[in-house]
């Protein structure tokens, strides 16, 4: 089970992300970013960000450490904005904290370079999941201490927004040409060798254990919380087995723009970066 913290302190919104997440101080002394279980996303996101979070980290992925984190929204009460306001009154109970991770910078192809073990992990590990946010517009992954970390797993997963067509949704291919990692030549047999005999049953098994029960209750076509964990164990699964095989993945054709600050591109060539162009060798 994930651990259970108690927010103490609401510090600020991060207005970057679309579900308004928060940054909150807790009673271990951590400080966390706060997903809510109010926001207009709704709680199968929270149930996919503990899902693909957990099996990242149990792959040896680095996502920051998850927590349960309890609410009470009289802390926000001084929170001068209406809408951070609201979406506390929301979100009294159990929600969803990520270990936050001070001073990190957004993923920039132009400022940092990924070898292709580590592309090939990422991309395998989202074409497993079936994440479709992690392309170069919004990378969803941040450098931190000099190593990349993922973060943001709510939109995968896509067949949980209908279970009765799962397995074949589970079954189709992944295309990663648009991924922020696609231009670092991801060796995804390599990952596939290395990744997919990790993802057991008995280890699925266990990630989907660590979603709390009240996210799960109630869940149309389903008599129990025990069942909808199955269910994303059985859609998993054979995913992990041969999805490497319908992985699409085309090298970008032309530059594509830098998320990164001035001050730091300034000080860089366009793309590709410079690992890209060291590696093609002879420094042309
Ligand atoms: N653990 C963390 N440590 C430091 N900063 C973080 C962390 N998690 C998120 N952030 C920052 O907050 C932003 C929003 O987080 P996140 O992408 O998870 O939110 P979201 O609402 O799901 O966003 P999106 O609009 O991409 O769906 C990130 O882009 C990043 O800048
Ligand atoms: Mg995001």
């Amino acid at each position: 089970m994930l651990t259970e913290v108690t927010a103490t302190r609401y510090v600020t919104p991060l207005r970057e992300g679309g579900s308004l997440p928060g940054i909150v101080e807790a009673d271990d002394l951590g400080t966390y970013v706060m997903k809510f279980t109010g926001a207009g996303q709704g709680r199968k996101t929270l149930v996919a960000e503990v899902i693909c979070g957990q099996l990242g980290r149990r792959l040896g992925l680095r996502v920051p450490e998850l927590v349960r984190m309890q609410l009470d929204p009289v802390i926000g009460l001084s929170e001068p904005d209406q809408e951070v306001q609201e979406l506390l009154k929301a979100s009294g109970g159990l929600n969803l904290g990520m270990d936050f991770l001070p001073g990190s910078i957004g993923f920039d192809p132009l400022a940092y370079g990924v070898d292709s073990a580590e592309a090939g992990r990422v991309v395998w590990f989202d074409a497993l999941i079936n994440n479709v946010d992690r392309s170069w517009r919004n990378p969803n992954m941040l450098v931190w201490h000099g190593d990349l970390w993922l973060i943001d797993h709510g939109a995968t997963m896509i067949w949980h927004h209908s279970w009765p067509g799962a397995a074949a949704s589970a079954a189709k291919p992944y295309n990663a040409s648009d991924h922020a990692l696609a231009p670092f030549r991801p060796d995804i047999a390599g990952a596939a060798a290395a990744l997919a005999p990790l993802v057991t049953r008995d280890l699925l098994t266990e990630v989907v254990a660590d979603v709390p029960d009240e996210w799960l209750v109630d869940e149309p076509g389903f008599d129990t919380t025990h069942a909808v964990r199955r269910a994303y164990v059985e859609a998993l699964l054979p995913r992990a087995a041969s999805i490497h095989e319908r992985i699409t993945l085309e090298a970008p054709s032309r530059p594509r723009p830098s998320q990164a600050p001035g001050w730091l591109t300034d000080h860089l060539g366009p793309w590709p970066h410079p690992t890209e162009k060291s590696t093609k060798g002879g420094g042309q």
